[in-house]
This record gives C-alpha cells, sequence and structure tokens, in this order.
C-alpha cells in the first residue's frame, strides 16, 4: 500500500529533503554557484536510487539541469514532470527565526528556504518514482527536467528545451510548484501570470550635493522617480501605461462568478497579513486582482544616504526595480517596450532616464478537459477525498508557455503549497502533511492517467 509505505519511510523521506535543503543553491547569487551545482548532483543521485534508468547532470551556459528518466514501455504514455533545485536569495536574514539552510520542524511544517519552492515539491516526485518503483507498480514513463535557474528567469532552460525535442518528448508536464487553497479546499492551478521586470535609473547631477546648498534649484532624482512611479497607477488602481490593458482577456460574467466562487476569507487574509484593508483596481475582488488582472509593483528602491543617522545629502541618482504581472493575451515583450516608451515620455527635461528590462515570461493557462487534469483531479479526489477546485495563482512559472509554444505540451500544476508558506519570504516553511499527501496524490495520479 502506498499510504503505509509512506508512514513507513516518513523519517527518511523527510531526513533526505533536509539534506537537500542544507544546500544554499541560490541561483541569483554568483558565490554560490558550487552549491548549486551541488544540488544539482544530488538530485541525480536521488533519482538514480529512486529508480532512474539514467540521471545526468547537462551543463548549460548558467546553471545546469537535471535530466533524469525511467522508460518502463515505450508504448506506454510518458509523462515529463519539471521543477527546480534553485531556490530564492534568503534575505533579509535577521527576519528569520532559524537558519534558512539548517531545515527545523516546528508545528508540522519545515522551515528552510526552498522548503516549498521548489525543493520540497520537486522531491515528492522524487518519492513518488521510488515508491512506484519498489512497488513494480510504474504504470506511465517518467521523465525528470529540473533545472537551477528558475528563480532567475530559466534563461537557459528554454535553449535546453529548444536543443532537446527528441529527448522531452512526452504526452503531457507535471509541475509540482504551485499552491492550493487549503488543506480544506484542494485546487488545481489553471492560470499563471506572465511578468515583465524592468530597472529604471533616474539621474540628476553629476555628483551627490550638499542638500542645503543646492536644494530646492536642482532637481532630486529620488523626488522624481517617486514622482514618475506615482503615475503609473491611478486613482482607480488602473496603469496608466498607453496600450497596457490592449490585450487583457476580460472574463464572463459567468467565469467571474466561477473564480469568486473558490473559498477565500477576506478577514483572515487581512489578518493573516496585518493589514486593516486591501487595495488594488477598482471594480475587482481580491481573487480577481490576483488571477485574473495584470499589474505594477515596486519589487526595490534605492538611491541616497541609507545608513545610519542622518546624511544631508542631495543625491545623484536613483534607482527603482518594477515588475509587471501579466494575464492573457498579453505579451511580455510588448509590455516591455510599451513600458520603456512610457517611462521615456513622461521624463522631465531635468534628469536623464535609463530603463533596462531584466527577464519577462507569458502568462499560460492549461486546459480543465484533458486526460491529464482528470486524472489530477480523480488523484486529488481518491486522496483527499474532495474534488479540487480549479483556481488562478497570481505568480508566474514562464516554462509553461515556453513547453506548450515548443513541445506542443499542456501542463498539470499540480502544486501542494499553501499562500501562507512565506515563499521568496523570510521563515519559509512547507507543511509534512502537504508533503506526505501530495506524494500520495502524484502516486494516484499516475495511476488515473494510465487508465485514461
Ligand atoms: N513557484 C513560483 C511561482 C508560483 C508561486 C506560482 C506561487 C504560483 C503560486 C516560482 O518559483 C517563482 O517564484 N516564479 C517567479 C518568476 C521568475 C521568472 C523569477 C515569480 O513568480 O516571481
Ligand atoms: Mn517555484
Ligand atoms: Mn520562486
Amino acid at each position: 500500500m502506498v499510504k503505509q509505505y509512506i508512514t513507513d519511510n516518513k523519517d527518511r523521506f523527510l531526513s533526505e529533503l533536509f539534506d537537500l535543503l542544507r544546500i544554499p543553491s541560490v541561483s541569483a547569487d554568483s558565490r554560490h554557484k558550487a552549491d548549486v551545482r551541488k544540488a544539482a548532483e544530488f538530485i541525480k543521485e536521488k533519482l538514480l536510487a529512486a529508480g532512474a534508468d539514467l540521471a545526468e547532470v547537462k551543463d548549460t551556459a548558467g546553471h545546469p539541469i537535471v535530466y533524469g528518466e525511467k522508460i518502463v514501455d515505450p508504448k506506454l504514455p510518458t509523462v515529463l514532470v519539471y521543477g527546480h533545485y534553485d531556490v530564492q536569495p534568503p534575505d533579509p536574514l535577521d527576519l528569520w527565526n532559524s537558519p534558512p539552510f539548517e531545515p527545523v520542524v516546528k508545528d508540522e511544517k519545515v522551515y528552510a528556504r526552498g522548503s516549498c519552492d521548489d525543493k520540497g515539491q520537486v522531491y515528492m516526485h522524487i518519492k513518488a518514482l521510488e515508491i512506484m518503483n519498489k512497488q513494480g507498480d510504474l504504470p506511465c514513463n517518467i521523465k525528470f527536467m529540473i533545472e537551477g535557474e528558475e528563480e532567475v528567469g530559466s534563461d537557459n532552460l528554454g535553449k535546453f528545451v529548444k536543443a532537446n525535442k527528441e529527448l522531452l518528448k512526452a504526452n503531457v508536464i507535471l509541475i509540482s510548484d504551485t499552491a492550493i487553497i487549503s488543506l480544506e479546499h484542494p485546487s488545481i492551478t489553471v492560470g499563471l501570470r506572465g511578468l515583465s521586470y524592468m530597472e529604471v535609473e533616474v539621474v540628476g547631477p553629476n555628483r551627490d550635493l550638499h542638500s542645503g546648498v543646492y536644494g530646492g534649484a536642482v532637481a532630486n532624482p529620488i523626488n522624481v522617480l517617486c514622482d514618475m512611479i506615482h503615475s503609473l497607477i491611478d486613482e482607480n488602481g488602473r496603469i496608466t501605461i498607453p496600450g497596457f490593458y490592449d490585450k487583457v482577456a476580460e472574463l464572463t460574467d459567468e467565469e467571474r462568478k466561477a473564480l469568486n466562487k473558490a473559498p477565500f476569507d477576506l478577514d483572515e487574509y487581512k489578518k493573516d497579513l496585518d493589514i486593516n484593508e486591501v487595495k488594488g483596481e477598482k471594480g475587482f475582488t481580491t481573487l480577481e486582482r490576483t488571477g485574473i488582472r495584470p499589474t505594477l509593483d515596486v519589487n526595490g528602491i534605492w538611491g541616497g544616504y541609507t545608513g545610519e543617522g542622518a546624511k544631508t545629502v542631495l543625491p545623484s541618482k536613483a534607482t527603482a526595480k518594477i515588475s509587471m504581472r501579466l494575464v492573457p493575451n498579453q505579451v511580455s515583450g510588448e509590455i516591455t517596450e510599451l513600458f520603456t516608451k512610457h517611462i521615456k515620455a513622461i521624463a522631465p527635461s531635468y534628469v536623464k532616464v535609463k530603463v533596462t528590462a531584466h527577464h519577462g515570461g507569458e502568462p499560460a493557462m492549461t486546459p480543465t478537459d484533458s486526460d491529464a487534469y482528470q486524472a489530477a483531479s480523480d488523484a486529488f479526489k481518491e486522496v483527499w477525498g474532495k474534488t479540487p477546485i480549479p483556481s488562478r495563482d497570481g505568480g508566474s512559472i514562464p516554462i509553461v508557455a515556453l513547453f506548450k509554444k515548443e513541445l506542443g505540451l499542456d501542463t498539470v500544476l499540480m502544486g501542494f503549497g499553501l499562500d501562507s508558506d512565506a515563499i521568496h519570504s523570510p521563515n519559509e516553511h512547507y507543511g509534512i502533511k502537504n508533503f506526505l499527501l501530495g506524494i500520495e496524490t502524484i502516486v494516484a495520479f499516475y495511476k488515473h492517467y494510465a487508465k485514461k
């Protein structure tokens, strides 16, 4: 029995996951380059130990990709599992209650960077393989592609996919890198937002100035940058960049009604975040604001003096990192262009402005009428006793749209995290229950998918 196997091996499963979580595979930080590779090697070894016929660490121009496979019978359907072993930087470190790369269990949750996003969720798939392999009950072929650059834009993964179409041949993609609504209300993600990530630099005088000697006579780049950012969203919470909404798919009233039927408690939401009110685009609910509407947010802003005490300075420059989350049918490259053009148009003549584009990604929708979605739904029904609700997540996994474009494959987003797991934040955690139920649900998925 699958459940029994998981119960019997729970401690080992967790201790193996802890070993993976101890490797600080921060893809954004070049000082961790060797650690990122170490995590790749670890995944490879564990795939082989779980029964994969083949597992390799494939070099790219950036961090490596782990490819593995277990081909039972070429005539059976093949599932391609995608995930990432890289993690976000752990800072701010002082806000962690325990060190980010020393996993600990508290209240039945594993606390560590990557516990949920995405090492914990990737590891469920490796243990599902182990179980099916050990029990001689693997009803499909499985391929694994676990990358190390998801958190920095998956640049080299796109190239790898384009160059390895034959190797990656499959019937469907399976990803656990999203969230369920709650343990009481399991869900399957059917929509992800896209992304355009920009950097804006505003330069004023050729050097930092005394804010008394020059203040009032020379434009302050921080003030100017703030003015410009302020003008990007109007009083109704709408983004003012011309053309920004042109391609946004508007949902029908029925679709919006269905979306808002998902269980959501606004008071709980506010309480969890310690906020008095939510804020967003007028005329849309919170679920709609994160699920089906595009947004613009400043992710970081700096300039001038930020050290201890006070220094009177009129800085020479100011910089902001700004992200836009996109929805169907917006196109990341087009939005990047509209943003750049608009920022240049609104920049006052007393400053110089430089706009740079970072990574981006396209929004994605996955079908609910496919065999694979049905198999995932049946798996949840079997293991959780409930039919999962189709839901739309606000985050981005750019490779999903690319899989469709390059391989012609649909994805099933069978994630098991919770929005409250604090991914990308201090004290990221992952419920042990989510982890163990996830493994069981994945095994059930293969069983149901093979029957379709
Ligand atoms: N796993 C997340 C995306 C996610 C989180 C989807 C929660 C749905 C629910 C992924 O690792 C991530 O963080 N993606 C980045 C995009 C990437 C291009 C840096 C994101 O959404 O910011
Ligand atoms: Mn992720
Ligand atoms: Mn992430």
